[in-house]
């Protein structure tokens, strides 16, 4: 079976046909950015844009979100424009696109494909999949099972949260070295440890494919990896997500 996946983030809005048998992307990949402001309108217009791509009319999509999203609706707003707030987000879509649309966490998304088909497969305990992008995501799983919507990169950190000082767009915009950037990662992996006790902690995202540049500055008692789906892991798990 294959489903258009679709990962809305802050910066970019990639998406791909996704084979659900065995998790890989189908055709090649369509990215686009994300628009300025990131309101429901403008979003609609750049999913339109997906769907024409891959001559996806009427088939169902999944799609990832920067929002927690319950029952259809997103509630929250942190990198995309404020009218999401308490948006009727499953419904709205589905009208525009004229098929059925499911729309989940975009971290919740990853972590589901990188349990299915990364590294996380047949893990067993408390895994915490982070997504370092424009913002921070995390999913959570006991025992494969995921509880959704964490939200662990709005944890509170100096004067504000972690995600303004440990994504990668934090080390992008303060111009942060490596060494920098990672000791806050590091600083925030261990407040992850301290409070969850978690067995394994993946980082995916696309500064997961630079590990190798800052793994020595990160000093956590616990198994850290990254990911190995890296940045798609978006598009295939939303794409899980609407079957
Ligand atoms: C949002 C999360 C999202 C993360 C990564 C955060 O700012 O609140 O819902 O998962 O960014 O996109």
């Amino acid at each position: 079976m294959e489903i258009l996946g679709i990962d809305v983030g802050g910066t970019g809005i990639k998406s791909n046909v996704v084979n659900l048998s065995t998790g890989a992307l189908v055709a090649e990949k369509f990215k686009i950015k994300t628009p300025e402001p990131a309101n429901p309108a403008a979003i609609i217009e750049c999913l339109k844009a997906c769907v024409d791509n891959f001559g996806w009319q009427g088939k169902k999509i999944g799609i990832g979100f920067p929002s927690v999203i319950k029952n259809g609706i997103s509630l929250t707003a942190s990198n995309i424009d404020a009218e999401f707030i308490n948006y009727n987000i499953d419904a709205e879509f589905s009208a525009a696109l004229g098929c059925d649309v499911k729309v989940v966490n975009d971290a919740d998304a990853a972590g589901i494909a990188e349990m299915t088909y990364g590294k996380g497969k047949d893990v067993q305990g408390l895994v915490i999949f982070i997504t370092l992008g424009t913002g921070i995501g995390s999913a959570l799983f006991y025992n494969g099972q995921l509880l959704g919507n964490t939200e662990f990169g709005h944890l509170k950190y100096k004067k504000s949260v972690f995600e303004k000082y440990a994504s990668n767009y934090a080390r992008e915009f303060h111009h942060l070295s490596w060494k920098k950037w990672a000791k806050e990662l590091d600083v925030y992996l261990n407040h992850l440890n301290l409070i969850l006790s978690p067995d394994l902690i993946l980082i995916g995202g696309g500064v997961s494919k630079h590990f190798d540049l800052y793994k020595q500055y990160l000093n956590v008692p616990v198994k850290v990896d990254i990911a190995s789906l890296l940045n798609d892991a978006g598009i295939v798990g939303a794409a899980m997500a609407a079957k």
